[in-house]
């Protein structure tokens, strides 16, 4: 079963607008999944288009019409957005709360992400590594998805939220279905052992406080001094395990598949060890050319934007690899200039949903290839057998990515 739910095109939208795009279909052949959005820009398409494929949504396709969807939560809200729609929805805290009420958690959760918060993590981030790193190291090869990839944003979100690493293998199953199942039955299971799950781990981390941020969720007050809603607090612990990990994963595969091809990337980074600032500058690039989320936003009211009319409910998607990829933006998009200096891409979204976790999302990849590069200084794909099992949707990725040494 896969999601291609088509509805005719409503009235509203006018013919010319209408292409026929599925952003989950990614043709035989094709190996990035970014490139059936590219592939928008070569065909000519226009900049608002329609597509009916996925319940009927609109795309977004430039930089300044992308970022006016993240800005302007007046008209383009992240109240229950999915694509293809799933009703009713989790009201994620605080991604699918538009402000004012979106500051309550907004404002509990970013202090425990500032740089200096990430800072006090690099210690673990990097024994993390190591760890993965040393159990393949030697043998010549590995599935960068299955043995690093996955593992390792996984192992953090445990860490973070003060679990036992025995139970990677279990948070690694939910993971793997929550991001991959396209079956409704598992899905639907699999969010009610999710919250099972967050349920028990909340309950207990009220009890026995730690110094982890299960116990800062919890134990924290209202401006009343009230503990807040459970449900809230349940939904932003399901935030924090959607939010932080397939994201992660995906971006590390590309990241790794570009270094895997590409000698003198290695290079680069390997003569910057030791200079964190030449060596962050570098990752924003990856980060920009590697950019995996396709945001979902629902229209708030009837409206009429650059001259086209939207219906309350429509829904839009920002697709960030388009944003990131404008030549009215970025001189020469398409290349990778690891000493790019000015480089306003849009990866972590913009505005009030910006990603709160974008500081400990580059220490993870920074961490990583700094041990990676360590000790294993060089690699390349296994020429027998190419990256697999390559998807789109919301999050962009590889199911395998299989490399030597
Ligand atoms: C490469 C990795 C990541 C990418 C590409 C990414 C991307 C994004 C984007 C585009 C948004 C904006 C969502 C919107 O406007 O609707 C966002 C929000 C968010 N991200 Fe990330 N993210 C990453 C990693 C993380 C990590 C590691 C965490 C935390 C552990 C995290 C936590 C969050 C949270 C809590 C929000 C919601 C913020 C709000 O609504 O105010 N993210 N992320």
């Amino acid at each position: 079963m896969t999601l291609h739910f088509q509805p005719p095109p409503p009235d509203h939208v006018p013919p010319e607008l209408i292409v026929d795009f599925d952003f989950f279909k990614i043709p035989e052949g094709v190996t990035d999944p970014a490139e059936i959005w590219h592939g928008l820009i070569r065909r000519g398409v226009p900049k608002i288009f329609y597509t009916p494929h996925n319940g009927g949504h609109w795309v977004f396709t430039d930089y300044d019409d992308i970022v006016e969807g993240y800005r302007n939560y007046e008209i383009f809200s992240t109240y229950q957005t999915p694509v293809p729609p799933i009703e009713p929805f989790p009201v994620m805290q605080p991604q699918g709360v538009d402000p004012p009420e979106h500051n309550v958690f907004r404002r509990l959760m970013a202090p425990m992400f500032t740089p200096v918060a990430v800072r006090g993590m690099v210690e673990e981030l990097e024994e993390r590594a190591k760890g993965l790193i040393d159990q393949f190291a030697d043998k010549g090869g590995c599935d960068f998805i299955s043995d690093f990839a996955a593992k390792y944003p996984t192992g953090t979100f445990l860490f973070l939220f003060g679990l036992s690493e025995d139970r990677l293998p279990e948070f690694l199953e939910l993971a793997k279905v929550f991001f991959r199942s396209t079956d409704p039955e598992e899905r639907a299971k699999n969010v009610t052992d999710i919250y099972a799950v967050l349920e028990i781990l909340f309950r207990e981390k009220e009890k026995n406080p730690g110094n982890d941020i299960a116990s800062a969720i919890v134990t924290a007050r209202d401006a009343e001094g009230k503990q807040h809603p459970w449900q809230d607090i349940l939904n932003c612990g399901f935030l924090l395990f959607v939010a932080g990990l397939d994201t992660v994963t995906n971006t590390l595969a590309y990241i790794w598949r570009y270094l895997a091809t590409t000698p003198e990337a290695r290079q680069h980074f390997r003569e910057r060890l030791d200079d964190p600032d030449a060596f962050l500058r570098a990752i924003e690039e990856l980060f920009r050319i590697n950019s995996v989320s396709n945001l979902f936003r629902r229209i708030t009211h009837d409206v009429e934007y650059k001259g086209i009319q939207f219906k309350q409910n429509d829904r839009v998607i920002l697709p960030n690899t388009l944003a990131n990829r404008d030549p009215d933006v970025f001189e020469n998009p398409n290349a990778i200039d690891l000493d790019r200096t000015v480089n306003t891409h849009v990866t972590f979204g913009v505005g009030p949903h910006r990603c709160v976790g974008s500081h400990l999302a580059k220490r993870e990849v920074m961490v990583s290839m700094q041990e990676w590069l360590r000790r294993i200084p060089d690699f390349q794909l296994d020429p027998n057998e190419p990256p697999s099992g390559v998807f789109g949707g919301s999050v962009m990725g590889f199911e395998s990515l299989k490399l030597v040494w």
